[in-house]
């Protein structure tokens, strides 16, 4: 379809760090590394340029090999795309840093990273197992490192030239300002569960103020119940403009100043998330009307994923 709409192209330059991340993101949190590397290749070929990873969803690997061949087959270059990766829970000691993101980069076959995430807040007992239990099924804390180590550590990437910016995931306001008051490098994304049941307005304002990005997971509500594409105010702005639910949720997403994330395992689907364009005004404010409230991941609280995409 051509369009002369350019929303799915937007870039938004990054004032905390080089470069500007695609508003329109691919999310790779997809169990099967086959369907891994074949969803990245297909959101590649349909135009998708930002890609979003993490060492805890296992499958850098995959993610790495789609990008090199579109690489090496000169579909795009390095500085199109702009890749994500995230500090597991269980590599929040200073020391673990380094060695954990020289790994991500490695298993995704780069010389560098966009933008380098802590996780979650929360820091798990170091170690290589990612869920670490006591005998009662217990999550195992570690109080011996502070989220301000961890993002001097961060930091010291930054000044290392390998990565390009770095940010928090699954952060509250307050461990936010936080961070922002103690950084020397300050966070250039927070990617954070936010759709139109969870705008999260107070976070956004706050990100606008400091030069934040803020990247939205879940964006159409992590296809959990209640689901948010068959909200009646959606549908109906969906008949109206022709349009389907999930491409006037991402464009609002987009038209507010939000970068997001969305994933899917079929094509047709990849497709249609990136073929987006611009809705008016007038559903923009109708979609900030609606008053249904859902937090779907419960990760911010405990630093666990609340939420694990079924396979296959
Ligand atoms: N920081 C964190 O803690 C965190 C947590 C969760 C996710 N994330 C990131 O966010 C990314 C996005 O994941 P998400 O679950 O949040 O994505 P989402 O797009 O909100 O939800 C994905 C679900 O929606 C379905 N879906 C996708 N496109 C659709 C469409 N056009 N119409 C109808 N259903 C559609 C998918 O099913 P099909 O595959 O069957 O199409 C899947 O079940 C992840 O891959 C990951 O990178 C980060």
């Amino acid at each position: 379809m051509a369009t002369s709409d350019t929303l799915r192209y937007t870039r938004i330059p990054l004032t905390r760090g080089s470069g500007a991340i695609p508003a329109v993101g691919f999310g790779t949190l997809i169990p099967d590394p086959v369907a891994t590397k074949q969803s990245t290749e297909t959101a590649l070929e349909v135009g998708f340029r930002h890609f979003d990873c993490a060492e805890r969803y296992r499958n850098e690997e995959a993610v790495g090999d789609a990008m090199q061949e579109a690489l090496k087959a000169g579909k795009i270059q390095r500085e199109d795309i702009f890749v994500t990766t995230k500090l597991w829970n269980t590599n929040h000691r200073p020391e673990r840093v380094k060695p954990a993101f020289d790994a991500s980069r490695r298993r995704l076959q780069l010389d560098y990273i966009d933008c380098y995430l802590i996780h979650t807040p929360f820091a798990f007992r170091p170690g290589d197992e990612q869920d670490p239990r006591d005998e009662r099924g217990q999550v195992i804390y570690d109080s011996g490192v502070t989220l301000v180590e961890t993002w001097q550590a961060l930091e010291r990437l930054v000044d290392g030239g390998q990565c390009k910016s770095i940010g928090l995931s699954d952060i509250t306001l307050d461990k936010l300002r936080e961070i922002v008051a103690a950084a020397r490098i300050k966070p250039a994304v927070v990617q954070v569960e936010s759709h139109p049941y969870l705008p999260e307005w107070d976070l956004l304002e706050y990100c606008n103020l400091h030069g934040i990005v803020l990247l939205a997971f879940a964006a159409l509500g992590h296809g959990m119940e209640p689901r948010l594409l068959d909200d009646p105010v959606i549908i109906g702005i969906a008949q109206r403009l022709r349009k389907t639910p999930a491409q006037v949720v991402l464009a609002w997403a987009v038209q507010r100043g939000t970068a997001l994330l969305t994933t899917s395992i079929k094509p047709s689907r990849i497709q249609e998330n990136f073929e987006l364009s611009t809705i008016p005004e007038d559903a923009m404010r109708e979609i900030r009307g609606i008053t249904t409230s859902v937090r779907f991941n419960a990760v911010v609280e405990t630093g666990v994923p609340g939420f694990i995409r079924r396979a296959g």
